[in-house]
Formats: structure tokens, C-alpha cells, sequence
């Protein structure tokens, strides 16, 4: 052979070579893509006071009998938790609890029996089981909790789920809280993403402790912080909650290497308080929440207090911690798209089939109920409507609009069609009001009929009709009745107050920190006035109805104005209605007042409600509240009316309302649509 073959041959080599290596690396990646591939089979390994799961993608290990992650390796990082963090301080459960009088604990879980729940190379199930009894006392909340930990063959991933458990004459708790922690790598993880238009490179832990503490401790104007261009923002972990129904996948992305971290919820139907319970997601740590119940957005509204020994059991989960990554070369936001798309993988196999637990219901052995719903209200349409787009759920049995103050029970909402019709899958056996809201109408409805849902079960309503609140002709609205205020004038913030996440973004901009404050700017000695016909909402109503600032820390109730002119043509006998929506209230009374301001006596008066903390914590709403007012016509007059609307209580600079709607209806119409 010749010195150049030889070198051909050299090449050759190098070249077969090269192309096996690729074509390895293509395999390996699909291997490590591949949903039920022939990827390597789950192993456990028993240690004494660890357990590692391990299927070759992810290895997950957890303390034993205590049940906490410690370390989660992935792609060569040997721990995506901070590992500076003692080992029962990385990845657990917690509840919040008290008994009645006393405060609040909270309460890690900590198991104290182990268990394989199952064992092959497709699956493996741990439980990690924590109990209690009357020799506890309340030293630990009084709760029998089941920790369960999945690893699937091929999956990129953990499943954590657990069946909480009350029995029969425990003593009564209060438990506001109850939530997944997980604190990443601080040097990893610096990039977060919550939807499509909420990412952004945060701040560091100790960012947060250099800055500038603002009203409240959540609140931090960073004032030195690592990554200099995030220097006077605003940072607080409110700014990054979610209303339930659209937090199915948040978290982190590392740089070095590339790897995404996140935090998916395939399901509502155990979390409180229904789709639109706002609650917390990522923040500054990197901490991923995974928050089944709480009372933010709610307050102690949302019903906290287990009583009377009723026996009490929930299955929270499962949720699925996902893993990917890509090469250094690839755009990290595919990591974002590619999270989306499990996301979707997961929510389409709900409900599981693979968890081991009795409790957990696969789908045959849960029911259906379906339906169509219309709206009646005559005076906006002679025939019933198409309750477009309505959000129809189940929940326990309860009053009208209960729903949004459940926490115990399970839920399972959907929103309907244009036309109004509606499928509910996958309900789990028991009894349950059908519940509604439509966007556009007023008010809460509420299915009298209580359901029965038994395994395998297909209740067909047929037409439900909902009446909402009416009893008169409109003779002037402001707002969309939507339960969120977001139609109404939020202020820009102050440029030295911002989180520059929301510049620009409209839909977002309630988000800011401190526009509470901008009232007493744009209204520093008069209140706002409102006048029908001639002012617009989504610039002369201000989006909370907030005390006066009069410095020196004192607050000043405030009255707003709506003006209105009765024209002759407007009958002058029967009651009128004022039909009153709230978003959200907190440490706040509305009084209503008709053309005398001083009146001793508020023709109406709420008295104190409302606890949700929403303007505070940058939500555009948090419980909804509904009045319907009647007022006589012999406080009106022909000619200019004066709606007063007093918030009387002035303790808190973040105290106050959000309005959702108002309408004044005139006296019924008799006419020949009517009985
Ligand atoms: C337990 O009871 C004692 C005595 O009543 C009380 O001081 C303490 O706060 C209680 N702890 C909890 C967590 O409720
Ligand atoms: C009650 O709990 C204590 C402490 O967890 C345990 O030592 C005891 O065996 C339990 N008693 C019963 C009857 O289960
Ligand atoms: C916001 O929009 C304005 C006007 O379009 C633009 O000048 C500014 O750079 C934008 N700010 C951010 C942070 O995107
Ligand atoms: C502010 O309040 C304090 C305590 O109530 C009072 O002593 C002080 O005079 C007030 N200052 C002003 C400028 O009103
Ligand atoms: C009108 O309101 C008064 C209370 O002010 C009430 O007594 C009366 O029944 C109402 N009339 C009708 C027709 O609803
Ligand atoms: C009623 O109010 C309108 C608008 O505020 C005003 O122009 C008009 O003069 C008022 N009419 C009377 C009779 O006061």
C-alpha cells in the first residue's frame, strides 16, 4: 500500500468512525426522547436511610422513611437541587395548619414507614407514609399522609402525588396551606418561565437581601443585584401567579448545560377553589411550587376548617417534575416548547392508569355528565341564549357560587362550546353540584338537582336554562360582567417601581407593583366621578376602589360618583335595581347611598368583607361577591341621580375593592312577554 492509500485509508477509518459516533449519538438521543422505547428499564436501589430510582434518563433519590427528595440527577449535573441546602430542605411537602385558636405551624410530613408499592423495569412506586393518632396530640397536624413517588420506564421524570386522610372524630384543623416545594441549583437556574409571555432571567436569593424592602416583604426593589441591567426592578414572587385553570407548566431553564426543569399539572380536580383561584408558581430561589391549596387570592373566605370529625380524604396529584435538555447550540426556548408539548402529552392521559393507588381512579371508574346551557333573561333577548363559552364545573354540594370558597372537595370544570354545550369526563364517584358562570352575564349558576356520579356512569342534563340576576330594563352599565376588573383603568406604574417584564404588555400590566398608590395621584383631593353616557370605563374607572393617601401614614375612605339622568320617558313607580359585582374585596365595606351623600344611613351596606389580599398581591380579582340592590323609585328623580359608592374602611393602603360590574335597572316592564 502507498503512503497516500495508506492516509486514504486513514481518513476512511476516521470517517466510518465519525459517522458511527454521530449515528450513536442520534440513537442515544432517541433513546433518551423515546416515550415506551427500548430505553433501560427502572431500577430502585435500597439504601438504609435512601432509596434511588433510576431508569437510566433521570435518577431521583429519596431520604427514607422521611420521604423527601434530596437529589434529582440529570444529563451530567449530578444534583439539579441546591445542594447547599441541608438534604430536608431541597424537594418536599408542607402544610400550613393550625388548630382552632391556636397559630399556625406548619408541618414538613415527614414519613416514618416506607414502602415498595411496586417493583419491575417499567415502574416503580414508593410510599412513604406519615400517621397520626390521639398520642401525637398537636405536635404534628392531625393527618395520615401517603407520599407517592413514580419513576416510569423512559420517562424524563417523577411523578409525586399523595392521598391526605383524615378519620372519623380527630380533632378539628385548620389547614390553609398545602403545597410541593422543590429549590434548584442557584448556579444553574437563572431563566423562568411561566406562559409564553411570562419568562425572564430573575434576580438571585441574595439579590432580593441587598435590595430594598417595599411595602411588604414580598416586595424587593433590587437595588444591587447580580445581573446589573435587573437593577431597579421590582421583584415579588405575586407577580408570577396563575389562575389554576392556566397553570399546567412552569419553571427553569439552566445555560450550562442547557436543561430545562418543570413543574406540570395535568388536572385541576384537586386544587381548591376552582378554575380561577389564583396561586403561586416559580419565584426567586429557583423555588417551583406546586400549590394544591392555599389562601392567597381567597383569604380565610376559601374554607379552610376541617370540623366535627367528619373523616376527610383527597388524593393531590399525581404531578409530574419533567426533565429535558438540549445541545449548547440549540435556542433554549425550544426547551419551553418542548415542555409544552408534554404538558399536553400528560393532560391527554389524564386520568392516569399507572398509579398504584386504590384511591386514584383510573377513567373507567369514573363518570360523565354533559349538557347544553342556555341563558334566559328576557330583557336582552325574547329567547333563550346560547350560554357561549360558560365555564361549567362540579363541586360538592353547596350554595350558589360555593365553589370559589371549596377547598376539601374535588372539582372538574370545562368550558363550554359557542352553543353552549358541555362535556364533563373523568369525574370520580360522589355527590356534586353543577355550577356555572357565563362570560358577559351576571352572577353565579347553580344546578339544583344534586348529581350522582357512579363509575362508568353517563348523565346526559339535556337543556339547563339559567336566569340570571335581572329585574328590569338596563338603563346603564359599567364594565363586562367577567369577574376580573381588567377592563378597567390600570395605571402605569411608577418608572422607579417596575418590573420590566410588563412594559408594554397590556394583558399583564396589573401586575405591576404599587399601582394601589397612583389613586391619591390621579385623584389627590376629589374623588372619582363617573357619569353615564359620556365617560368610558376603561379609562374613568379605576381598577380598585382604594383609600386616599394623606401621608404621614394615614388613609382616607373614599366615595366614588356614578351620574345618571332619569329621562321623562322612565316610569316613575316600582323598584329599580342595582345590580352590584365585586372582583374582589379585602378588609372592606361598600355603602351605597342615593342622591344624599350625608346620609346618616346607607340605603345598602356590605358591612366587613373580604380577605383576598388581590390589589396587594397584583391580582386583577379574587372572590367574587354579588348584590343585588333594590331601590325604591321614590329615591331617584326625574332629571341627575347621584349613585354614591362609599368604601368605608381606610386601615390599609391596600384595603379595598375591585368592582367587576355595576347596573341600574329600571322597574320591571309589563309587556306582553310577560306572565
Ligand atoms: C398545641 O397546643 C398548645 C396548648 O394548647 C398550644 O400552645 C400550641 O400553640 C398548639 N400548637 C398547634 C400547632 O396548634
Ligand atoms: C401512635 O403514634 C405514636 C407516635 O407516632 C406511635 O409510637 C404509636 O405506636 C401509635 N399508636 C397507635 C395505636 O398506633
Ligand atoms: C415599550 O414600547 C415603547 C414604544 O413602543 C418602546 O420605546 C420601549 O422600548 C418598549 N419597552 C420595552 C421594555 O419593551
Ligand atoms: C405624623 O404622625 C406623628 C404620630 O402620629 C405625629 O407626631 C407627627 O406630628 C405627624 N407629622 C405630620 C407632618 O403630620
Ligand atoms: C319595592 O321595594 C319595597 C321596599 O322598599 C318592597 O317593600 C316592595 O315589595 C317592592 N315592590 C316590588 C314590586 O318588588
Ligand atoms: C344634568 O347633568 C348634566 C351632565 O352632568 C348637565 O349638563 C345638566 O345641566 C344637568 N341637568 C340638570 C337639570 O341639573
Amino acid at each position: 500500500m502507498d503512503k497516500v492509500g495508506a492516509s486514504r485509508l486513514r481518513w476512511l477509518t476516521l470517517l466510518i468512525w465519525f459517522f458511527f459516533i454521530v449515528k450513536l449519538a442520534a440513537a442515544s438521543r432517541k433513546i433518551f426522547q423515546s416515550e415506551n422505547g427500548k430505553s433501560l428499564g427502572v431500577r430502585l436501589h435500597k439504601h438504609h436511610h435512601r432509596m434511588v430510582m433510576d431508569n437510566g434518563l433521570v435518577q431521583v433519590t429519596l431520604s427514607s422513611p422521611g420521604g423527601d427528595i434530596t437529589g434529582i440527577q440529570y444529563n451530567g449535573i449530578h444534583n439539579v437541587l441546591e445542594t447547599r441546602n441541608r438534604e430536608g430542605n431541597r424537594g418536599y411537602w408542607d402544610v400550613v395548619w393550625n388548630s382552632p385558636g391556636n397559630h399556625i405551624a406548619y408541618d414538613r410530613l415527614k414519613g416514618t414507614d416506607f414502602n415498595v408499592i411496586m417493583e419491575d423495569e417499567d415502574q416503580v412506586e414508593l410510599s412513604f407514609k406519615k400517621s397520626w393518632n390521639f398520642t401525637n396530640g398537636n405536635s404534628s397536624a392531625p393527618l395520615n399522609v401517603d407520599k407517592r413517588y413514580i419513576m416510569r420506564r423512559g420517562s424524563s421524570g417523577v411523578y409525586l402525588y399523595a392521598i391526605f386522610e383524615r378519620l372519623e372524630g380527630w380533632p378539628d384543623m385548620d389547614m390553609d396551606q398545602i403545597r410541593i416545594v422543590l429549590k434548584l441549583q442557584n448556579d444553574k437556574f437563572h431563566f423562568m418561565a411561566i406562559s409564553d409571555d411570562r419568562q425572564r432571567i430573575m434576580p438571585m436569593p441574595r439579590d432580593r437581601i441587598s435590595g430594598e424592602p417595599l411595602a411588604y416583604p414580598e416586595a424587593v426593589l433590587l437595588t444591587n443585584p447580580t445581573t446589573r441591567q435587573l437593577g431597579g426592578e421590582v421583584d415579588d414572587k405575586y407577580q408570577y401567579s396563575c389562575e389554576n385553570k392556566d397553570n399546567r407548566v412552569h419553571g427553569w431553564i439552566s445555560e450550562n448545560p442547557q436543561v430545562g426543569f418543570w413543574m406540570i399539572t395535568p388536572s385541576d380536580e384537586f386544587r381548591a377553589g376552582g378554575p380561577l383561584k389564583q396561586d403561586l408558581t416559580s419565584h426567586v430561589g429557583p423555588t417551583v411550587l406546586c400549590m394544591f391549596t392555599s389562601t392567597h387570592y381567597s383569604g380565610k373566605d376559601l374554607n379552610t376548617k376541617y370540623r366535627n370529625g367528619r373523616p376527610w380524604k383527597k388524593v393531590l396529584g399525581p404531578v409530574f417534575v419533567y426533565l429535558n435538555s438540549i445541545s449548547s447550540l440549540e435556542d433554549p426556548k425550544t426547551l419551553w416548547e418542548d415542555a409544552k408539548d408534554q404538558m399536553s402529552i400528560e393532560v391527554n392521559s389524564w386520568p392516569y392508569n399507572f398509579p398504584q393507588s386504590e384511591d386514584f381512579p383510573s377513567s373507567d371508574r369514573r363518570g360523565t355528565v354533559s349538557g347544553q346551557l342556555l341563558v334566559g333573561d328576557r330583557y336582552i333577548s325574547d329567547k333563550p341564549m346560547w350560554a357561549s363559552y360558560a365555564y361549567v364545573g362540579l363541586a360538592a354540594p353547596g350554595g350558589v357560587g360555593s365553589w370559589q370558597r371549596d377547598a376539601m372537595g374535588y372539582q372538574f370544570w370545562v368550558q363550554a362550546n359557542e352553543e353552549g354545550h358541555f362535556l364533563i369526563e373523568n369525574i370520580r364517584a360522589g355527590h356534586y353540584n353543577l355550577y356555572a358562570w357565563v362570560p358577559g352575564i351576571v352572577g353565579d349558576c347553580r344546578y339544583d338537582v344534586i348529581i350522582h356520579i357512579q363509575p362508568g356512569c353517563d348523565v346526559q342534563l339535556g337543556v339547563l336554562v339559567y336566569e340570571p340576576p335581572r329585574n328590569g330594563p338596563t338603563l346603564w352599565q359599567i364594565g363586562i360582567p367577567d369577574r376580573t376588573a381588567a377592563e378597567f383603568f390600570v395605571p402605569d406604574t411608577y418608572p422607579t417601581l417596575m418590573n420590566k417584564l410588563f412594559i408594554n404588555q397590556s394583558t399583564h400590566k396589573f401586575r405591576q407593583y404599587g399601582l394601589w398608590e397612583r389613586y391619591s395621584d390621579l385623584y389627590p383631593k376629589h374623588d372619582l366621578i363617573y357619569t353615564t353616557g359620556i365617560s368610558n370605563y376603561h379609562q374613568d374607572w379605576f381598577f380598585a376602589q382604594v383609600p386616599r393617601n394623606m401621608g404621614n401614614h394615614t388613609y382616607q375612605a373614599t366615595t366614588w360618583q356614578i351620574k345618571f339622568e332619569i329621562e321623562n320617558a322612565t316610569p316613575r313607580t316600582g323598584n329599580y335595581t342595582l345590580q352590584v359585582a365585586l372582583a374582589s374585596a379585602s378588609a372592606s365595606e361598600l355603602q351605597v347611598r342615593l342622591n344624599d351623600r350625608r346620609a346618616k344611613r346607607p340605603h345598602f351596606r356590605t358591612r366587613l368583607i373580604g380577605r383576598d389580599n388581590a390589589i396587594a398581591r397584583h391580582g386583577i380579582h379574587g372572590l367574587y361577591w354579588f348584590y343585588s340592590i333594590n331601590v325604591p323609585s321614590r329615591l331617584l328623580r326625574q332629571g341627575n341621580n347621584t349613585v354614591y359608592l362609599t368604601q368605608s374602611r381606610s386601615k390599609s393602603p391596600v384595603g379595598g375593592i375591585m368592582y367587576d360590574y355595576i347596573r341600574l335597572e329600571g322597574p320591571p316592564e309589563t309587556g306582553p312577554s310577560v306572565e
